[in-house]
């Protein structure tokens, strides 16, 4: 089978299309026919030697695709050969076949493409994890998103209104503040031009929010405690700003906050499993629904990986980059 291999750590231009032989799923696992793999800035930190997969994981990139399933090891009576499914795996989605296990698999919500669903787990997975499980937010509080065009941020906005939250979000610009309020965002900071501590505050009429869902760390992590209100709760997802932070520990205890994360890709087996099952539940009715959509920013060919983490790291897409394998 064809797939991406990363010659060493390095820019876009050491992914490499190769041919390796097709993985067989052991017991418990699915084999999926990949049609499309979504790609993830954890991808583009793996490919520069700055993420390492798990051991036990794959050493292809690629966290979430969508297809058929082609075999199914043992034990599993869930899915059958043919199936078509999105999921989470643990690694390898950029290849032609890609092995995940069968309860991190999902049905292909109803009137979206294969496409359109290899955008959805990786996303879904860590926002409903961290916002709702972690995070606890709650119909009728506010939650401050940042990175309101990142594929987390895209669907955290998403998520967030469809359960009763009132949405504020960061991003660069007036297109991309533009693109937060059209996924329903009802105010949207261009963090470049205003300060969004005070911009959040005001917002809120001065009680701050009740969640803040991060993915910039560093010096972010001051000003988002900064930004919560009584009770609040800062959930940490990533640190494009760095793992380091100083945070004055009174505003902690005089707010009475919680600073909690997690990342998804080192979770057992079974914690996945779990959110699958939530998601397939709670959220895949509001998908088909037409509720909750992925926005899709960018397709490319298998072969042009390099192409996809170029627009990646360039962050000028809003929304999911996909790399389509197969009709
Ligand atoms: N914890 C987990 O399990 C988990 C899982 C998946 C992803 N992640 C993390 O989540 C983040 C987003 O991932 P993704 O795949 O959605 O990436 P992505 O689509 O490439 O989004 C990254 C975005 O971050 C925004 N950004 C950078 N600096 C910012 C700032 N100071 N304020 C607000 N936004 C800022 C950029 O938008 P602007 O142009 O607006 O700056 C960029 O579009 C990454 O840090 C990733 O590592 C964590």
């Amino acid at each position: 089978m064809n797939r991406i291999e990363c010659e060493r750590p390095g820019g876009p231009d050491v992914l490499k299309l190769a041919t390796a032989p097709h993985p067989e799923p052991g017991a418990g696992e699915v084999l999926i026919k990949v049609a499309a793999a979504g790609v993830n800035r954890p991808d583009v930190l793996q490919r520069m030697g700055v993420y390492a997969p798990p051991p036990e994981a794959s050493p292809i990139l690629g966290l979430e695709v969508a297809g058929t399933i082609a075999a199914v090891g043992s034990g599993v009576t869930q899915w059958r050969a043919g199936d078509a499914v999105c999921a989470l795996t643990p690694g390898g989605g950029y290849a032609e076949f890609c092995r995940t296990p069968a309860a991190h698999c999902l049905p292909i919500p109803a009137g979206l493409s294969l496409s359109e669903a290899a955008a959805l787990p990786e996303t879904a997975f860590t926002v409903w994890g961290n916002l709702f499980d972690r995070g606890r937010l709650a119909a009728g509080e506010t939650v401050l998103v940042h990175g309101g065009t990142s594929g987390i941020g895209t669907m955290a906005i998403q998520l967030a209104k469809a359960f009763g939250a009132t949405v504020i979000a960061t991003a660069r610009g007036d297109d991309k503040c533009a693109a937060c309020r059209a996924l329903g965002a009802d105010v949207a900071i261009d963090y470049a031009a205003t300060d969004f501590v005070a911009a959040a505050m005001a917002a809120t009429g001065g009680r701050g929010v009740d969640v803040a869902l991060d993915i910039v760390g560093g010096d972010y992590t001051a000003r988002n405690l900064a930004a919560l209100g009584m009770n609040g709760r800062l959930v940490l997802v990533g640190f494009q700003r760095g793992p380091a932070a100083t945070v004055d520990l009174t505003m902690i205890m005089r707010k009475r906050l919680v600073i909690t994360g997690s990342m998804l890709r080192p979770q057992s087996h079974d914690e996945k499993a779990a959110l699958a099952t939530a998601l397939r539940t709670k959220v895949w009715p509001l998908i088909e629904s037409g509720l909750i959509r992925p926005l899709i920013n960018a397709r490319f060919p298998l072969a042009e990986a390099a192409a996809a983490h170029r627009l990646m790291e360039s962050s000028a897409h809003i929304g999911k980059i996909v790399l389509t394998v197969a009709d």
